[in-house]
């Protein structure tokens, strides 16, 4: 059955920062083929679900999100794509289990959504979840039209496998863009409004390429390139691998004044016996050295992770040294979960799965320990000076919302215009954000 191709769109993003970036470029792909961006999603005549696989929970999101929108639709369903992850994962499954998908496209392959769009229009069947060589990011159109803070994609997939993750499986192997292509998407970047840079990969720290003069360069090599940028305030990254700490990306902490004090480095689980289980290959001394010799350059870094728990064969003495670990670092900031059993994941077949309400307990007690740890954190930072990039309004009139170095939330009075970059004073702290007054302001 052939259909009128869509006029307008909207992407929905679930799951991580990379899944946020495919969503702005798909937008950006489908605004180059004269599609417009839908005023809201129930006006759009097509849906793209960019989906998250990693824990049960996010993967089942999208079979409820399809049947909201069928349930909705009275003047005809809109066209229907499904991307990220679950497509990945799932593929053919999908239209099988949700016959109002049109399209399923993978996140390595969402270059050629235009095509599959023209595909599902001519009542073709449209499934693209292959992980070419050629990489998308060489057919994508230039970016455009950014906020202060912006998001860039260095690096891909992951070759780690720990037993309890799909992204090996979603994402495919580990790839590095090339260094020109990084600098040059960061000027375009920099030229549609931003000014601060968050470089993206599921494991980040293990990008690697040459530079110009055909020089090895890690990570912190890119970074101390992207600081010479004019215009580029700011500079992150994230996700980051304990492995891939290198001596230099550590040094970087200490003297690159535009890489902000924040450090993204999940630990996962505090006891060696369940980090072997897990194949995280590194041990929690090792990561407690990494932490401390961060510090040790750069003694106000916000130092932030993420937590399992609940793995097979977790005992209480295990998550005991969990909650030992987060006492010793003490965080700013940390995502915490329920162990999931995903689909082809050794971890998934495991002997000694953990009972749910155990599982309950232990998240409850680790994020109790969490949130006093992080409100503990916004306290400690009342009273200080500190640099301020403002993204959007706030509630109330003249509130603006931006981020602190530490990557606070800051609800700054005064009506700073979205795109400053204030130097304000903090002056209260709750768990989840901070209040703060403009001391200074600068040219935006
Ligand atoms: N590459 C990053 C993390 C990517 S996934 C890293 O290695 O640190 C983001 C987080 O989701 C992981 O850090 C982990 O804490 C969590 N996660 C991954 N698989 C999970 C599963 N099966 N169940 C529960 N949490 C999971
Ligand atoms: Fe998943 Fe481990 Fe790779 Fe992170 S390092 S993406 S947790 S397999
Ligand atoms: Fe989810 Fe895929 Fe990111 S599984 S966390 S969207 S890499």
């Amino acid at each position: 059955m052939t259909r009128p191709a869509p006029k307008s769109f909207h992407v929905k993003s679930f799951g991580c920062q990379m899944n946020a970036y495919d969503g702005a470029r798909m937008a950006e792909l489908l605004e180059a083929q004269g599609l417009t961006a839908a005023d809201s999603p129930e006006a759009a005549e097509l849906i793209v679900l960019n989906t998250c696989h990693i824990r049960e929970k996010a993967a089942e999101k999208v079979y409820s999100d399809i049947g909201r929108i069928v349930k909705r639709a009275e003047g005809g369903k809109p066209m229907i794509a499904v991307a990220g992850c679950v497509a990945q994962a799932e593929g053919a499954e999908i239209p099988h289990r949700a016959p109002a998908v049109d399209i399923v496209v993978g996140p390595q392959a969402y270059h050629n959504l235009p095509q599959l769009v023209a595909d599902a229009a001519a009542g073709k069947r449209a499934l693209d979840t292959d992980m070419p060589a050629a990489s998308k990011f060489d057919v994508l159109p230039k970016r455009r039209r950014q906020g202060p803070s912006a998001f860039l994609t260095v690096q891909e997939g992951c070759d780690k496998f720990c037993t309890y993750c799909v992204v090996p499986y979603t994402r495919g192997a580990e790839i590095s863009r090339p260094w020109r292509a990084i600098v040059d998407e960061a000027k375009a970047l920099v030229d549609a409004g931003a000014r601060e840079i968050t470089l993206l990969g599921q494991n980040v720290n293990a990008w690697s390429g040459e530079d110009e003069k055909g020089r090895a360069q890690g990570l912190d090599g890119l970074i101390r390139e992207l600081d010479t940028l004019p215009g580029l305030d700011r500079i992150r990254y994230t996700t980051s691998h304990p492995n891939d700490m290198s001596d230099g990306l550590i040094a970087a902490h200490g003297d690159v004044a535009k890489l902000m004090p924040f450090l993204h480095l999940p630990v996962q689980a505090g006891s060696d016996r369940i980090l072997k289980a897990m194949n995280r290959s590194h041990d929690v001394a090792s990561y407690l050295r990494l932490i401390e010799r961060v510090r040790a350059v750069r003694p106000d870094i916000a130092v932030s992770g993420d937590f399992i728990v609940g793995f097979p064969g977790e005992t209480e003495a295990d998550f005991e040294e969990t909650l030992a670990v987060v006492r010793q670092v003490e965080h700013a900031f940390a995502f915490s979960f329920k162990y999931s059993p995903r689909p082809g994941t050794p971890a998934a077949t495991m002997a000694e799965q953990i009972d749910p309400d155990v599982m309950d307990d232990r998240l409850q007690r680790l994020q109790a320990l969490l949130n006093e740890q992080q409100h503990g954190f916004n306290l400690a930072t009342v009273g200080k000076r500190c640099e301020v990039l403002i993204e959007r309004d706030g509630k109330r009139p003249g509130q603006r919302i931006g981020k602190s170095p530490w990557l606070q939330s800051v609800i700054v009075e005064d009506g700073p215009a979205i795109g400053e970059l204030v130097t304000v004073y903090i002056v209260a702290a709750g768990p989840n954000s901070i209040n703060a007054v403009i001391a200074e302001r600068q040219a935006a």
